[in-house]
């Protein structure tokens, strides 16, 4: 089970405080996203998606680091009992599930790369795995933006990787499978993101 948003708003802000940065706010905005799309989608919880959301880089609470803050996260969400937020702290960053399309530095352990290549390749997705993988490329520390000015703005921080375009891809269809299931357009359902886009 995971937390009630109170109890993830708590672990966030103090995770904050242990690594302070941007990638909070972020964490918020993912997070409000996930319930603003949840709430059109019949079958998905508003509350449990916020919650998702929240949690998500929770794992930054260890410090700066690449993507040894999904296994940190990981590891932060089992010790609470968090199954589901676990799982979403290492699947959101792979939409495609192959580890090899990571576009970040697999700065961990040879035992943890070998956990989080198996984890990747055998976790089951259902529709809050891909909510957070979209609602992450649409949350900037200052807001929503349409996925392509999040796009660019990962790769100027991460660099071209083999794997970009594919990710952007699926990223893309994440978005319209949403979108049969709301009904509407997503940026519809995120105030905001007009202005913060051309920002
Ligand atoms: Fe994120």
């Amino acid at each position: 089970m995971e937390p009630n948003k109170e109890t993830a708003e708590q672990a966030l802000l103090e995770a904050e405080k242990s690594n302070p940065g941007p990638w909070a706010d972020h964490s918020r905005y993912v997070a409000q996203a996930c319930r603003n799309i949840a709430q059109h989608c019949a079958h998905l919880s508003a509350e449990r998606a916020y919650v998702l959301g929240l949690l998500h880089d929770i794992g930054r609470y260890a410090g700066v680091s690449s993507e040894k803050h999904l296994i940190d996260g990981y590891r932060f969400c089992v010790e609470r009992g968090w199954e589901k937020a676990a799982q979403i702290c290492i699947s959101h960053a792979f939409m495609i599930q192959d580890i090899n399309t990571s576009i970040a530095v697999l700065d961990v352990s040879e035992a943890d790369y070998l956990f989080m290549k198996d984890f990747v390749a055998n976790a089951v997705y259902d529709d809050y795995d891909r909510l957070v993988q979209l609602c992450d490329a649409l949350a900037l520390p200052t807001g929503f933006c349409i996925l392509e000015k999040r796009f660019v703005d990962v790769t100027i921080r991460y660099g071209m990787h083999k794997a970009t375009v594919d990710r952007w891809k699926k990223t893309l269809e994440i978005k319209a499978d949403f979108e049969r299931e709301t009904g509407c357009s997503i940026y519809s359902l995120l105030p905001g993101v007009e202005k913060n886009s051309f920002l």
